[in-house]
């Protein structure tokens, strides 16, 4: 195991632990993103997934370890972690947009105050990443008349008009109808193919396979193993990592399960049929 940061990464993250109070969340996290590359994190519910990415930019402050994004290191107590924080784009699965803003007006205010671009620039670039979303025409909509998978996509090209280094991604369509769950994975898509470095937190296996180059699975967390998708979801080592798999991949098997205990229990009570 490295102790050593990786040069030149993106995100480099040694020996991270976090606990709130007496509950270890993060029990000892070594792995690293290159620039350019797309790792998706999977791991059940409670596993300390969205505890790894809100301690990369800082949004909860580690117990132990080292943060490095882009060169630096922010876990340092000297660092200006508002600077840092601008260089990442952060989409969550609740969309945290200003309900009383436009689209337009939601990627320019941050543009605006905290990159003090002027009016006209900031717009122009607001309207680029709005097209770049597929949501042109949609610039004087406020977010109660656009569906969750447009907000979702507005996020998003909030989050590209920073000009950010990398973008993390927890869950963000794990809040979506299924029928608009399709068309951010799609914008998600371009930008990987477009060279954006992003850890994506997310449950859609099928982006993973396609979209990732690497797959990390966490369980109690701890990262039980990484590799390609093709490794990790194809031909998983673990057996924590296969029970988990076996559970997203077909969940309606799950349920059969679930419904042929619950037959078993009846009939031991003498309730079935
Ligand atoms: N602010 C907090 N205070 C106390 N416990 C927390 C806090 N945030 C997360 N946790 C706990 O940490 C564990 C991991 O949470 P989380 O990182 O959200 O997992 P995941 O995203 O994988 O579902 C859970 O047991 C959760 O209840
Ligand atoms: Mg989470």
């Amino acid at each position: 195991m490295t102790t050593e940061p990786v040069a030149g990464a993106a995100i480099d993250v040694r020996g991270l632990r976090k606990s709130f109070g007496a509950l270890e969340v993060l029990r000892g996290i070594d792995f690293s993103v290159a620039r350019g590359e797309v790792v998706c994190v999977i791991g059940p519910s409670g596993s300390g997934k969205s505890t790894l990415l809100r301690c990369v930019n800082l949004l909860e402050e580690p117990s132990a370890g080292r943060v490095t994004v882009a060169g630096t290191e922010v876990t340092d107590p000297e660092v200006d972690i508002d600077r840092v924080r601008r260089r990442i784009g952060m989409v969550f699965q609740s969309f945290h947009l200003f309900p009383h803003l436009t689209a337009l007006e939601n990627l320019t205010i941050a543009q605006r105050r905290v990159l003090r671009r002027g009016r006209a620039e900031a717009e122009r670039i607001a309207r680029s990443h709005l097209a770049r979303v597929g949501l042109s025409g949609k610039e004087a909509a406020y977010p109660a008349q656009l569906s969750g998978g447009q907000q979702q996509r507005v996020a998003i090209a909030r989050a590209l008009s920073m000009d950010p280094e990398l973008m993390l991604f927890d869950e963000p369509t794990s809040a979506l109808d299924p029928e608009l769950v399709g068309d951010v994975l799609a914008v998600m898509r371009a930008l990987a193919r477009d060279g954006m470095t992003m850890l994506v937190v997310t449950h859609e296996m099928s982006f993973a396979r396609e979209v990732a180059d690497r797959v990390v699975f966490m369980d109690d967390g701890s990262i039980v193993e990484e590799g390609t998708p093709e490794q990790v979801v194809g031909a998983p080592r673990h057996e924590r990592t296969r029970t988990f798999l076996a559970r997203v991949l077909d969940p309606a098997a799950v349920e059969m399960e679930g419904a042929g205990e619950a037959e078993v229990a009846a009939e031991a009570d003498g309730t079935a049929g």
